[in-house]
Protein backbone atom coordinates (compact mmCIF):
# COMPACT_ATOMS: atom_id res chain seq x y z
CA UNK A 1 0.00 0.00 0.00
CA UNK A 2 1.49 3.61 -0.38
CA UNK A 3 1.17 6.16 1.73
CA UNK A 4 1.46 10.05 0.39
CA UNK A 5 3.77 11.92 2.98
CA UNK A 6 2.33 15.01 4.92
CA UNK A 7 4.69 17.16 6.20
CA UNK A 8 4.00 19.72 8.34
CA UNK A 9 5.76 22.51 9.81
CA UNK A 10 5.69 23.76 13.67
CA UNK A 11 6.22 27.59 13.60
CA UNK A 12 7.76 29.54 16.40
CA UNK A 13 4.73 29.89 18.90
CA UNK A 14 4.67 32.60 22.02
CA UNK A 15 2.28 30.85 24.45
CA UNK A 16 -0.63 28.23 24.10
CA UNK A 17 -3.75 29.06 26.20
CA UNK A 18 -7.27 27.41 26.68
CA UNK A 19 -8.93 23.97 27.35
CA UNK A 20 -8.39 21.20 25.19
CA UNK A 21 -10.13 17.63 25.51
CA UNK A 22 -8.14 14.99 24.44
CA UNK A 23 -9.03 12.08 22.85
CA UNK A 24 -9.60 9.20 24.93
CA UNK A 25 -7.10 5.69 25.83
CA UNK A 26 -5.64 4.54 23.51
CA UNK A 27 -4.64 1.14 25.45
CA UNK A 28 -8.14 1.20 27.41
CA UNK A 29 -9.92 1.49 23.83
CA UNK A 30 -8.63 -1.38 22.17
CA UNK A 31 -9.58 -3.12 25.69
CA UNK A 32 -13.04 -2.12 25.65
CA UNK A 33 -13.42 -3.28 22.12
CA UNK A 34 -11.93 -6.79 22.34
CA UNK A 35 -13.65 -7.51 26.10
CA UNK A 36 -17.14 -6.66 24.08
CA UNK A 37 -16.44 -8.95 21.56
CA UNK A 38 -15.34 -11.67 24.32
CA UNK A 39 -18.41 -10.79 26.74
CA UNK A 40 -21.87 -11.97 25.12
CA UNK A 41 -24.68 -9.46 24.74
CA UNK A 42 -24.43 -5.50 24.64
CA UNK A 43 -21.16 -3.13 25.70
CA UNK A 44 -21.43 0.24 25.02
CA UNK A 45 -18.14 2.21 24.69
CA UNK A 46 -18.22 5.90 25.09
CA UNK A 47 -14.81 8.27 24.79
CA UNK A 48 -13.35 5.52 22.46
CA UNK A 49 -10.54 7.29 20.32
CA UNK A 50 -11.92 6.48 17.14
CA UNK A 51 -7.67 6.63 15.97
CA UNK A 52 -6.17 4.43 13.12
CA UNK A 53 -5.17 1.94 15.83
CA UNK A 54 -8.47 1.57 17.26
CA UNK A 55 -10.21 1.24 13.90
CA UNK A 56 -8.03 -1.96 13.04
CA UNK A 57 -8.93 -3.49 16.45
CA UNK A 58 -12.73 -3.08 15.63
CA UNK A 59 -12.36 -4.45 12.13
CA UNK A 60 -10.37 -7.57 13.10
CA UNK A 61 -13.56 -7.98 16.21
CA UNK A 62 -15.99 -7.53 13.17
CA UNK A 63 -14.30 -10.16 10.98
CA UNK A 64 -14.57 -12.19 14.17
CA UNK A 65 -18.13 -11.97 14.27
CA UNK A 66 -18.72 -9.16 16.78
CA UNK A 67 -21.29 -6.68 15.52
CA UNK A 68 -19.87 -3.14 16.45
CA UNK A 69 -21.45 0.11 15.24
CA UNK A 70 -21.16 3.93 16.17
CA UNK A 71 -24.11 5.57 17.61
CA UNK A 72 -24.98 9.38 16.31
CA UNK A 73 -24.00 10.73 19.26
CA UNK A 74 -20.34 9.21 19.58
CA UNK A 75 -20.91 6.34 21.84
CA UNK A 76 -19.65 2.83 20.02
CA UNK A 77 -21.92 -0.50 20.48
CA UNK A 78 -20.29 -4.10 20.34
CA UNK A 79 -22.54 -7.33 20.06
CA UNK A 80 -20.15 -9.50 21.74
CA UNK A 81 -19.89 -13.20 21.13
CA UNK A 82 -18.82 -14.42 24.18
CA UNK A 83 -16.01 -16.84 25.34
CA UNK A 84 -15.50 -19.12 22.56
CA UNK A 85 -18.16 -18.10 20.14
CA UNK A 86 -16.01 -16.25 17.96
CA UNK A 87 -15.82 -17.03 13.88
CA UNK A 88 -13.85 -17.76 11.84
CA UNK A 89 -12.33 -15.05 9.94
CA UNK A 90 -12.57 -15.07 6.26
CA UNK A 91 -10.11 -12.74 5.67
CA UNK A 92 -6.68 -11.96 6.79
CA UNK A 93 -6.64 -9.82 9.98
CA UNK A 94 -5.16 -6.26 8.97
CA UNK A 95 -3.59 -4.51 12.72
CA UNK A 96 -2.74 -1.56 10.28
CA UNK A 97 0.50 0.01 12.85
CA UNK A 98 -0.63 -1.16 15.88
CA UNK A 99 1.42 -3.29 18.09
CA UNK A 100 -1.04 -3.52 21.09
CA UNK A 101 -4.03 -4.83 18.30
CA UNK A 102 -1.83 -7.59 17.00
CA UNK A 103 -0.16 -8.74 20.51
CA UNK A 104 -3.69 -8.81 22.58
CA UNK A 105 -5.68 -9.97 19.50
CA UNK A 106 -3.58 -12.88 19.00
CA UNK A 107 -3.92 -13.75 23.29
CA UNK A 108 -7.74 -14.27 22.18
CA UNK A 109 -6.90 -16.22 18.83
CA UNK A 110 -4.59 -18.33 20.98
CA UNK A 111 -7.14 -19.34 23.09
CA UNK A 112 -9.90 -20.29 20.16
CA UNK A 113 -9.65 -23.03 17.83
CA UNK A 114 -10.09 -21.13 14.54
CA UNK A 115 -7.66 -20.24 11.93
CA UNK A 116 -6.42 -16.93 11.26
CA UNK A 117 -3.56 -15.13 9.74
CA UNK A 118 -2.32 -11.43 11.15
CA UNK A 119 -0.58 -8.36 8.95
CA UNK A 120 0.15 -5.27 9.67
CA UNK A 121 1.66 -2.37 7.72
CA UNK A 122 5.47 -1.80 7.04
CA UNK A 123 5.88 -0.82 10.36
CA UNK A 124 4.35 -3.02 12.34
CA UNK A 125 5.58 -6.17 10.08
CA UNK A 126 9.11 -5.57 11.21
CA UNK A 127 8.12 -5.98 15.44
CA UNK A 128 8.87 -8.82 17.06
CA UNK A 129 5.91 -11.22 17.47
CA UNK A 130 8.09 -13.92 19.45
CA UNK A 131 7.37 -12.04 22.67
CA UNK A 132 3.90 -13.67 22.52
CA UNK A 133 3.75 -16.50 20.26
CA UNK A 134 6.32 -18.50 22.45
CA UNK A 135 4.27 -18.54 25.63
CA UNK A 136 0.69 -18.73 23.96
CA UNK A 137 2.40 -21.73 22.24
CA UNK A 138 3.01 -22.99 25.39
CA UNK A 139 -1.31 -22.63 25.91
CA UNK A 140 -1.42 -24.75 22.95
CA UNK A 141 -1.77 -22.65 20.35
CA UNK A 142 0.09 -23.48 16.70
CA UNK A 143 2.30 -20.46 14.67
CA UNK A 144 3.61 -20.32 11.38
CA UNK A 145 5.88 -16.82 11.03
CA UNK A 146 8.02 -14.82 9.00
CA UNK A 147 11.73 -15.19 9.81
CA UNK A 148 12.12 -13.75 13.57
CA UNK A 149 8.35 -14.27 14.21
CA UNK A 150 7.32 -11.25 12.48
CA UNK A 151 4.30 -10.69 10.75
CA UNK A 152 2.19 -11.77 8.90
CA UNK A 153 1.62 -14.77 10.93
CA UNK A 154 -0.80 -17.72 10.82
CA UNK A 155 -2.27 -18.77 14.12
CA UNK A 156 -4.31 -22.18 14.79
CA UNK A 157 -5.68 -21.73 18.47
CA UNK A 158 -5.74 -24.27 20.90
CA UNK A 159 -8.85 -26.48 20.88
CA UNK A 160 -8.91 -26.70 24.74
CA UNK A 161 -5.89 -24.39 26.08
CA UNK A 162 -3.68 -24.65 28.76
CA UNK A 163 -3.05 -22.87 31.80
CA UNK A 164 0.48 -21.13 32.08
CA UNK A 165 2.58 -19.84 34.48
CA UNK A 166 4.96 -17.50 32.39
CA UNK A 167 7.62 -15.02 33.40
CA UNK A 168 8.55 -11.99 31.37
CA UNK A 169 11.49 -12.01 29.76
CA UNK A 170 10.54 -8.06 29.62
CA UNK A 171 8.34 -6.23 31.22
CA UNK A 172 5.38 -5.61 28.74
CA UNK A 173 1.78 -4.94 29.27
CA UNK A 174 1.07 -6.22 25.63
CA UNK A 175 2.52 -9.61 26.61
CA UNK A 176 0.93 -9.86 29.63
CA UNK A 177 -2.57 -9.03 28.64
CA UNK A 178 -2.33 -11.89 25.61
CA UNK A 179 -1.44 -14.41 27.96
CA UNK A 180 -4.38 -12.84 30.02
CA UNK A 181 -6.25 -13.22 27.67
CA UNK A 182 -5.88 -16.92 26.26
CA UNK A 183 -6.20 -17.75 29.96
CA UNK A 184 -9.48 -16.78 30.03
CA UNK A 185 -10.20 -19.81 28.01
CA UNK A 186 -8.02 -22.21 29.89
CA UNK A 187 -9.39 -23.98 33.14
CA UNK A 188 -7.74 -23.10 36.15
CA UNK A 189 -5.27 -20.49 37.09
CA UNK A 190 -3.09 -18.29 34.74
CA UNK A 191 0.27 -16.40 36.40
CA UNK A 192 1.91 -13.70 34.55
CA UNK A 193 5.30 -12.63 36.65
CA UNK A 194 6.19 -9.42 35.53
CA UNK A 195 10.17 -8.28 36.69
CA UNK A 196 8.43 -4.76 36.67
CA UNK A 197 4.58 -3.73 36.98
CA UNK A 198 3.20 -2.42 33.68
CA UNK A 199 -0.38 -0.35 32.80
CA UNK A 200 -2.99 -2.70 34.34
CA UNK A 201 -5.60 -1.74 32.56
CA UNK A 202 -6.47 -5.77 31.16
CA UNK A 203 -6.83 -6.84 34.75
CA UNK A 204 -9.03 -3.48 35.84
CA UNK A 205 -11.29 -4.21 33.04
CA UNK A 206 -11.58 -8.20 33.41
CA UNK A 207 -12.20 -7.51 36.92
CA UNK A 208 -14.97 -5.19 36.03
CA UNK A 209 -16.58 -8.15 33.74
CA UNK A 210 -16.51 -10.30 36.77
CA UNK A 211 -13.80 -12.10 36.03
CA UNK A 212 -11.16 -13.06 39.17
CA UNK A 213 -7.65 -11.60 38.51
CA UNK A 214 -5.54 -11.12 41.61
CA UNK A 215 -1.92 -9.35 41.48
CA UNK A 216 0.23 -9.94 44.36
CA UNK A 217 3.54 -8.08 44.81
CA UNK A 218 6.67 -10.47 46.01
CA UNK A 219 10.46 -10.46 46.04
CA UNK A 220 10.34 -11.93 42.58
CA UNK A 221 8.55 -9.39 40.91
CA UNK A 222 4.25 -9.04 40.47
CA UNK A 223 2.16 -12.01 40.15
CA UNK A 224 -0.90 -11.53 38.20
CA UNK A 225 -3.24 -15.18 38.50
CA UNK A 226 -6.26 -14.94 36.47
CA UNK A 227 -8.81 -17.82 36.86
CA UNK A 228 -9.88 -18.89 33.57
CA UNK A 229 -13.35 -19.95 32.09
CA UNK A 230 -15.12 -17.10 33.88
CA UNK A 231 -18.75 -15.97 32.65
CA UNK A 232 -18.09 -12.44 31.46
CA UNK A 233 -20.77 -10.19 31.98
CA UNK A 234 -21.10 -7.24 29.19
CA UNK A 235 -21.22 -3.80 30.69
CA UNK A 236 -20.53 -0.49 29.86
CA UNK A 237 -16.85 1.19 29.49
CA UNK A 238 -15.59 4.53 29.97
CA UNK A 239 -12.94 5.50 28.37
CA UNK A 240 -10.68 8.27 30.02
CA UNK A 241 -8.46 11.12 27.70
CA UNK A 242 -5.21 9.10 27.22
CA UNK A 243 -2.26 10.82 29.40
CA UNK A 244 -0.15 9.41 26.87
CA UNK A 245 -1.92 11.85 24.14
CA UNK A 246 -2.26 14.49 26.87
CA UNK A 247 2.24 14.54 27.43
CA UNK A 248 2.07 16.60 23.76
CA UNK A 249 0.09 19.78 24.90
CA UNK A 250 1.06 19.46 28.29
CA UNK A 251 4.88 19.76 26.94
CA UNK A 252 4.05 22.37 24.68
CA UNK A 253 2.54 24.20 27.67
CA UNK A 254 5.69 24.12 29.66
CA UNK A 255 7.88 25.07 26.91
CA UNK A 256 6.77 28.26 26.17
CA UNK A 257 6.43 30.72 28.78
CA UNK A 258 3.15 32.84 29.47
CA UNK A 259 1.00 29.51 28.74
CA UNK A 260 -1.82 28.06 30.60
CA UNK A 261 -3.61 24.92 29.15
CA UNK A 262 -6.43 23.22 30.91
CA UNK A 263 -6.67 19.40 30.16
CA UNK A 264 -9.86 17.85 31.66
CA UNK A 265 -10.49 14.34 32.65
CA UNK A 266 -6.90 12.91 31.89
CA UNK A 267 -6.14 8.89 33.01
CA UNK A 268 -3.97 9.01 35.80
CA UNK A 269 -3.27 5.43 36.40
CA UNK A 270 0.19 5.42 38.69
CA UNK A 271 1.40 2.61 35.85
CA UNK A 272 0.88 5.35 33.05
CA UNK A 273 1.80 8.56 34.66
CA UNK A 274 5.73 8.46 34.97
CA UNK A 275 6.28 11.46 32.60
CA UNK A 276 4.07 13.49 34.51
CA UNK A 277 6.24 12.40 37.79
CA UNK A 278 8.98 13.02 36.42
CA UNK A 279 7.57 16.84 34.85
CA UNK A 280 7.24 17.46 38.34
CA UNK A 281 10.95 16.62 39.76
CA UNK A 282 11.96 18.89 37.06
CA UNK A 283 10.21 21.64 38.54
CA UNK A 284 7.17 21.90 35.80
CA UNK A 285 3.89 24.13 37.19
CA UNK A 286 1.42 21.44 36.53
CA UNK A 287 -1.92 21.16 39.05
CA UNK A 288 -3.50 18.15 39.20
CA UNK A 289 -6.95 19.18 40.37
CA UNK A 290 -10.47 17.52 40.72
CA UNK A 291 -8.81 14.03 40.98
CA UNK A 292 -11.44 11.79 40.91
CA UNK A 293 -12.16 7.80 39.55
CA UNK A 294 -13.95 7.60 36.06
CA UNK A 295 -14.46 3.99 34.11
CA UNK A 296 -13.15 2.51 36.82
CA UNK A 297 -9.63 4.83 36.76
CA UNK A 298 -7.62 7.65 38.61
CA UNK A 299 -8.49 10.81 36.50
CA UNK A 300 -7.36 14.67 37.05
CA UNK A 301 -7.97 17.85 34.84
CA UNK A 302 -4.60 18.90 34.54
CA UNK A 303 -3.65 22.90 34.12
CA UNK A 304 -0.26 23.83 32.91
CA UNK A 305 1.68 26.63 32.76
CA UNK A 306 4.74 27.97 31.17
CA UNK A 307 8.04 27.56 33.54
CA UNK A 308 11.85 26.93 33.48
CA UNK A 309 12.52 23.07 33.54
CA UNK A 310 15.94 21.76 35.51
CA UNK A 311 17.57 18.04 34.25
CA UNK A 312 16.99 15.24 36.46
CA UNK A 313 17.97 11.57 36.48
CA UNK A 314 15.29 9.24 35.04
CA UNK A 315 15.81 5.35 36.69
CA UNK A 316 14.97 2.25 34.60
CA UNK A 317 12.40 1.75 37.17
CA UNK A 318 10.50 4.02 36.07
CA UNK A 319 10.48 3.42 32.04
CA UNK A 320 7.78 0.88 32.29
CA UNK A 321 5.14 4.18 33.15
CA UNK A 322 6.49 6.19 30.91
CA UNK A 323 7.45 3.89 28.43
CA UNK A 324 5.54 5.68 25.27
CA UNK A 325 6.74 9.11 26.53
CA UNK A 326 10.68 9.46 25.78
CA UNK A 327 10.34 11.12 22.75
CA UNK A 328 8.37 13.85 24.00
CA UNK A 329 10.44 13.64 27.33
CA UNK A 330 13.47 14.45 25.44
CA UNK A 331 12.18 17.39 23.92
CA UNK A 332 11.59 18.30 27.62
CA UNK A 333 14.88 17.91 27.71
CA UNK A 334 15.91 19.77 25.22
CA UNK A 335 14.92 22.86 27.06
CA UNK A 336 15.87 22.46 30.46
CA UNK A 337 18.56 23.59 32.54
CA UNK A 338 21.57 20.82 32.69
CA UNK A 339 21.70 16.66 31.89
CA UNK A 340 18.48 14.56 31.54
CA UNK A 341 19.49 11.36 31.99
CA UNK A 342 17.15 8.55 31.00
CA UNK A 343 18.19 5.13 31.99
CA UNK A 344 16.48 1.59 30.55
CA UNK A 345 15.66 1.88 27.38
CA UNK A 346 15.88 -1.12 25.17
CA UNK A 347 12.50 -1.24 24.82
CA UNK A 348 12.27 1.90 22.63
CA UNK A 349 14.27 0.36 19.61
CA UNK A 350 10.90 -2.07 19.23
CA UNK A 351 8.33 0.21 19.29
CA UNK A 352 6.55 1.67 15.58
CA UNK A 353 10.24 2.69 15.00
CA UNK A 354 13.67 2.59 16.36
CA UNK A 355 12.14 5.18 18.59
CA UNK A 356 16.07 5.77 20.35
CA UNK A 357 17.30 6.69 17.11
CA UNK A 358 14.65 8.24 15.94
CA UNK A 359 14.72 10.91 18.79
CA UNK A 360 18.65 10.83 18.38
CA UNK A 361 18.07 11.92 14.34
CA UNK A 362 15.53 14.32 15.41
CA UNK A 363 17.09 15.80 18.14
CA UNK A 364 20.29 16.02 16.42
CA UNK A 365 18.50 17.93 13.44
CA UNK A 366 17.06 20.66 15.84
CA UNK A 367 20.61 21.12 17.35
CA UNK A 368 20.01 19.83 20.43
CA UNK A 369 23.57 18.67 22.35
CA UNK A 370 22.98 14.47 23.53
CA UNK A 371 24.23 11.43 24.09
CA UNK A 372 22.27 8.18 22.77
CA UNK A 373 23.59 4.91 24.43
CA UNK A 374 22.93 1.05 23.52
CA UNK A 375 19.85 1.89 26.47
CA UNK A 376 20.14 5.49 26.90
CA UNK A 377 19.64 8.76 26.76
CA UNK A 378 21.05 11.72 28.03
CA UNK A 379 20.46 15.46 26.45
CA UNK A 380 22.04 18.31 27.62
CA UNK A 381 19.31 21.39 27.87
CA UNK A 382 19.40 24.52 26.50
CA UNK A 383 18.20 26.05 29.84
CA UNK A 384 15.08 27.98 28.16
CA UNK A 385 16.74 29.08 25.50
CA UNK A 386 14.86 28.52 21.94
CA UNK A 387 16.90 26.02 20.10
CA UNK A 388 17.38 26.27 16.59
CA UNK A 389 15.00 24.12 15.09
CA UNK A 390 15.31 22.73 11.54
CA UNK A 391 16.02 24.13 8.73
CA UNK A 392 15.67 23.34 4.97
CA UNK A 393 15.63 19.76 5.89
CA UNK A 394 12.56 17.69 7.95
CA UNK A 395 12.61 15.09 11.04
CA UNK A 396 12.11 12.14 9.60
CA UNK A 397 9.00 10.47 11.54
CA UNK A 398 10.30 6.86 10.49
CA UNK A 399 6.00 5.39 10.40
CA UNK A 400 5.99 6.45 14.05
CA UNK A 401 3.17 9.03 15.37
CA UNK A 402 4.88 10.00 18.44
CA UNK A 403 8.17 11.02 16.63
CA UNK A 404 5.99 13.33 14.52
CA UNK A 405 4.15 14.84 17.65
CA UNK A 406 7.26 15.63 19.81
CA UNK A 407 9.37 16.74 17.10
CA UNK A 408 6.23 19.65 16.28
CA UNK A 409 6.09 20.45 19.95
CA UNK A 410 9.87 21.16 19.28
CA UNK A 411 9.42 23.41 16.68
CA UNK A 412 6.63 25.84 18.70
CA UNK A 413 9.98 26.71 20.76
CA UNK A 414 12.23 26.81 18.43
CA UNK A 415 14.05 29.71 16.44
CA UNK A 416 13.19 28.42 12.97
CA UNK A 417 10.17 26.29 13.28
CA UNK A 418 10.39 22.47 12.73
CA UNK A 419 9.21 20.78 9.63
CA UNK A 420 8.67 16.58 10.10
CA UNK A 421 7.98 14.81 7.01
CA UNK A 422 4.97 12.99 7.70
CA UNK A 423 2.03 13.26 9.98
CA UNK A 424 0.06 10.60 8.66
CA UNK A 425 0.32 8.37 11.26
CA UNK A 426 -0.45 10.74 13.84
CA UNK A 427 -4.10 9.47 13.62
CA UNK A 428 -2.96 6.45 15.01
CA UNK A 429 -3.18 7.50 18.36
CA UNK A 430 -4.85 11.56 18.01
CA UNK A 431 -6.58 11.70 15.37
CA UNK A 432 -7.68 15.82 15.52
CA UNK A 433 -4.18 16.68 16.60
CA UNK A 434 -3.06 19.34 14.60
CA UNK A 435 -6.59 20.85 15.08
CA UNK A 436 -6.52 20.70 18.62
CA UNK A 437 -3.14 22.24 19.21
CA UNK A 438 -4.21 24.76 16.80
CA UNK A 439 -6.83 26.00 19.03
CA UNK A 440 -4.85 26.15 21.75
CA UNK A 441 -2.62 29.27 19.45
CA UNK A 442 0.12 26.76 18.42
CA UNK A 443 1.10 27.93 14.52
CA UNK A 444 1.12 24.31 13.12
CA UNK A 445 1.07 24.55 9.06
CA UNK A 446 1.36 22.04 6.02
CA UNK A 447 5.16 22.63 5.07
C1 LIG B 1 0.48 -0.91 25.57
C2 LIG B 1 1.64 -1.30 26.13
C3 LIG B 1 2.96 -0.73 25.80
C4 LIG B 1 2.83 0.61 25.05
C5 LIG B 1 1.77 0.58 24.00
C6 LIG B 1 0.43 0.21 24.59
C7 LIG B 1 -0.77 -1.58 25.95
O1 LIG B 1 3.67 -1.64 24.99
O2 LIG B 1 4.07 0.95 24.46
O3 LIG B 1 1.66 1.85 23.36
O4 LIG B 1 -1.86 -1.06 25.64
O5 LIG B 1 -0.69 -2.65 26.58
P1 LIG B 1 4.54 -2.85 25.65
O6 LIG B 1 3.64 -3.60 26.49
O7 LIG B 1 5.03 -3.66 24.48
O8 LIG B 1 5.66 -2.15 26.36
Amino acid sequence: MTHAQRPLSARPTEALSGTALVPGDKSMSHRSLMLGLLAAGETRVTGLLEGADVLATAAACRQLGAGIERGPDGAWTVWGRGLGGLAEPADVLDMGNSGTAARLLLGILAGHPLFAVLTGDASLRRRPMGRVTEPLGQMGAHFATREGGRLPLAVTGARRALPLAYRLPVASAQVKSAILLAGLMAPGTTTVIEPAPTRDHSERMLRYLGATVVSEDRADGRHVMLTGEPELTARPFRVTADPSSAAFPAVAALLLPGSRVVLPGVGMNPLRRGLYDTLVEMGARIAFTNPREEGGEPVADLVVEGGPLRGVTVPAERAPSMIDEYPILAVAAAFAEGRTAMHGLAELRVKESDRLAAVARGLAACGVDFEEGPDSLIVHGSGGRRLRGTHNAAVETAMDHRIAMAFLVLGLASERGVTVDDTGFIDTSFPGFTALMQGLGALLEPA
